[in-house]
């Protein structure tokens, strides 16, 4: 069984030069793929620092190649690099796409996204490898390896949603960054997580998906005992696409200035539905306390009931009869 795993990280990894080799060694890859890459402001050495890669769109050149290789085709299929049809045929998984590879925490490759050039919405987005035996979803963060350090230096991790964005931000300077790349985060990436920092930002993107993935991943990470912070970019940017309209500085500035506590983020974003209604206003309060109810820490929890009486004037004793009643429901 170490054996085959093994072996499955050897043919990811030959993929993986595979997809390089196809980006900046062939016509092709050089005027589709990296000129996709750079038109989306990516640099050269950001390009080759993230193992950038091109699938070419053709049915079978990477499984002829693979096979050509001395690989095995059942190693293929298991990795998703190869598919077979009904009738026993094979065929590539990735075809006409740029390659964003996954490397696991050491840096080995385990896994690819491919993102497709064209524009038609009947085309999927993002196709990804699936599970397998050296890949599992629900345990690994893009990015991790690259951000370790600086996650550690900073003791903050920033949390974002797609590949794209990782790496702008890596090319803007901020290294202390992971994406769970469109799966919704995991207890298991939480503990991967908290490895390394109990503070994390969400910088998830400015849009209807993005707020409530960023209030689910809020109560997740405050269950496993993390401190939360939020910010949402504006008129539907993500990270990626704020520093390549904005610039560096300014992606700098805004995130230092408009992350906020997520009391305060819950709160607010809850609160402007109301209206003013004051039946609407008491559900608010019972769901920013339903959020406390879920921290580990006694200590962080008056505080935050403290902050929430404050800020939405009312009684922390009246509050804290609610969290108690929430818990003894869940218990
Ligand atoms: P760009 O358009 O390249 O900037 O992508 P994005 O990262 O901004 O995409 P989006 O915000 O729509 O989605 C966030 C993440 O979800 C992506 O990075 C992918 O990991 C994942 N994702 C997006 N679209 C698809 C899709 O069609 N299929 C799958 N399986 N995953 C997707
Ligand atoms: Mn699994
Ligand atoms: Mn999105
Ligand atoms: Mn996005
Ligand atoms: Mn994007």
């Amino acid at each position: 069984a170490q054996d085959k795993r093994e072996s499955l990280y050897v043919l990811s990894s030959w993929a993986g030069k595979f997809f390089k080799e196809q980006l900046w060694n062939t016509e092709v890859g050089q005027s589709i793929g990296l000129s996709y890459f750079k038109e989306r402001g990516y640099r050269e050495e950001i390009i080759k620092k993230f193992d950038l890669g091109y699938s070419p769109d053709q049915w079978t050149v990477l499984s002829d190649a693979a096979v050509a290789a001395g690989f095995h085709q059942d190693y293929l299929k298991e990795i998703g690099l190869s598919i077979e049809r009904d009738d026993g045929r094979v065929y590539d998984r990735f075809r006409g796409r740029v390659i964003f590879p996954i490397h696991n925490l050491t840096g080995r490759i385990i896994g690819f996204g491919g993102r497709t050039l064209k524009t038609e919405k009947s085309v999927p987005k993002y196709v990804n490898s699936p599970e397998s035996e050296i890949y599992h979803k629900s345990d690994v963060l893009y990015g991790l390896n690259f951000a370790k350090k600086a996650i550690m230096d900073n003791d903050t991790c920033y949390l974002v949603e797609g590949y794209a964005d990782v790496i702008s931000m890596h090319q803007a300077g901020v290294e202390h960054v992971v994406s769970s790349s469109g799966t919704s985060l995991t207890t298991g990436q939480i503990r991967l997580i908290s490895r390394f920092t109990k503070n994390v930002v969400i910088l998830y993107d400015g849009d209807a998906a993005g707020i409530k993935a960023s209030l689910r991943g809020t109560d997740m990470l405050l269950e496993e005992g993390l401190n939360v912070k939020v910010l949402l970019f504006p008129d539907g940017n993500d990270p990626d696409s704020y520093v390549q309209n904005f610039g560096s500085s300014a992606f700098k500035e805004y995130i230092d200035k408009h992350q906020e506590d997520f009391i305060f983020y819950k709160t607010n974003i809850l609160l402007k539905d109301t209206g003013g209604d004051p039946i609407k206003r008491a559900e608010v309060i019972r769901e920013v306390v339903q959020s406390i109810a879920l921290i580990p820490d006694e200590i962080k929890v008056s505080v935050f009931i403290q902050q929430c009486s404050r800020l939405l004037e009312i009684e922390e004793r009246v509050l804290l009869t609610e969290l108690n009643k929430m818990r003894l429901q869940k218990a």
